[in-house]
């Protein structure tokens, strides 16, 4: 369904709804947002390649389960993850309780609580570990893989092992994972086919005007869901309330994925609006933007032979130069030999 675009870009500016649902249905009934020209020029991109969708996915609701702790259970996990700021973001009451360093939520990422196929989904992923992971070089539990994003996504620190809250998610991952039949797809966001040139932030940032800007601001910075209280109805993409530089989304080629099938809010992964160049060219214009440092990021990737081919710092097992693994062109450094182990 496409309507003409008239004024469309005036009619944007003046948006200041509080309904995203309102926002993006507006947004994906005009097309695109903003205006239909992109400006990447991406008339020749080789279309991304159908996921292959195995499966019908699962709606887990944790409402249908009995009665009882189990049940209690997974809902303080949803709630964690759905409002994370609110139970230990970088401002709750209670200083112990601030794990994460910033004010987002899980969800800000794992859509709709990690439901949401090629959402960065948690539907399978109790089942996926423990696995040997790149970043460490060995393999690693869930509750490690949730840290991980603690302390990077989340720019805080490791949750106890056996805190109520790290069981609480555990057991709400492993709820939603019970309803995925085996060899689901849908985890992670579907993937993109490596340019043949690089990223172009300044291409991204015309396409973060046309089609971010309405939610996440022109500062990055999005919006409050409430002044003067936690939480965000959008959440800032740079600064430093966002995640760091060691987080996942801080790596273009991992960014544009999830961007391509998620962004603007209200595509879904077989409904994209951007095509493979624009998500590229606003993931590298997000990633240029100043955000919080993580200390010791050489310690990442111990065997450098497994390092992603987009991580966003040295040292190298290589001798491509920082700029090209941050922005591409990757096919050549992906030639000589590098992995792209993205997990
Ligand atoms: C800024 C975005 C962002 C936020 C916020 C975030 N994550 Fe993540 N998370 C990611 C990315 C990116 C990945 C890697 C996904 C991939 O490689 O496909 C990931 C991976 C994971 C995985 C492994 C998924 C898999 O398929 O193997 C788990 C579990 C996870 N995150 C839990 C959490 C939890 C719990 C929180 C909140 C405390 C959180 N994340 C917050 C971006 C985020
Ligand atoms: C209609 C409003 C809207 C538009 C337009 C939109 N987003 Fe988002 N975006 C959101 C919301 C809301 C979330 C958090 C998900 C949630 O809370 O359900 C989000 C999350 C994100 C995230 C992960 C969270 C984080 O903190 O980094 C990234 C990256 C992102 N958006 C990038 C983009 C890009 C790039 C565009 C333009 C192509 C875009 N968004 C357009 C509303 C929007």
């Amino acid at each position: 369904m496409r309507f003409p675009v008239i004024g469309a870009h005036n009619a944007c500016m003046k948006f200041q709804s509080t309904s995203r649902t309102i926002v993006s249905a507006l947004l994906l009934l005009t097309g695109a947002a903003c205006g239909n020209d992109g400006g990447s020029g991406a008339a020749d991109t080789p279309a991304a390649p159908e996921p292959a969708v195995t499966a019908i996915w699962p709606e887990p609701d944790p409402a249908t389960l009995a009665e009882g702790p189990h049940k209690q259970q997974v809902l303080y996990g949803e709630a964690l993850i759905r409002e994370t700021y609110a139970y230990l973001g970088a401002d709750v009451a209670d200083t112990e309780m601030r794990f994460a360093g910033n004010n987002l939520a899980c969800s800000s990422c794992h859509l709709d609580g990690g439901r949401q196929r090629y959402g960065l989904s948690y539907i399978g992923v109790a089942d996926a570990y423990p696995r040997d992971m790149a970043r460490e070089n060995e393999v690693r539990t869930l509750t490690q893989r949730i840290n991980g994003c603690f302390e990077r996504s989340m720019n805080g620190r490791a949750l106890p092992v056996d805190s109520k809250e790290m069981e609480a998610m555990i057991a709400y991952i492993g709820f939603l994972s019970e309803a995925a039949p085996a060899g689901m797809d849908g985890r992670g966001a579907p993937s993109l086919p490596l340019l043949d040139r690089a990223a172009d932030p300044i291409l991204g940032a015309e396409v973060y005007s046309t089609h971010c800007v309405i939610c996440h601001g022109a500062d990055g910075q999005g919006k409050v869901l409430e002044e003067g209280q936690p939480g965000y109805l959008y959440p800032p993409l740079w600064g430093p309330g966002s995640f760091n530089n060691g987080a996942g989304m801080h790596r273009v080629i991992k960014a544009a994925t999830f961007i391509r099938a998620n962004m603007p809010l209200g595509v879904t992964y077989d409904s994209p609006v951007l095509t493979p160049e624009e998500a590229y060219d606003v993931a590298a214009y997000i990633n240029v933007q100043a955000r919080p440092e993580k200390s010791h990021l050489e310690r990442d990737y111990p065997d450098r032979t497994r390092k992603p081919v987009d991580a966003p710092f040295p040292p190298y097992a290589d001798s491509f130069t920082l700029e090209q693994h941050k922005f591409g062109p990757w096919k050549e450094i992906a030639a000589a030999g590098k992995t792209q182990d993205n997990k």
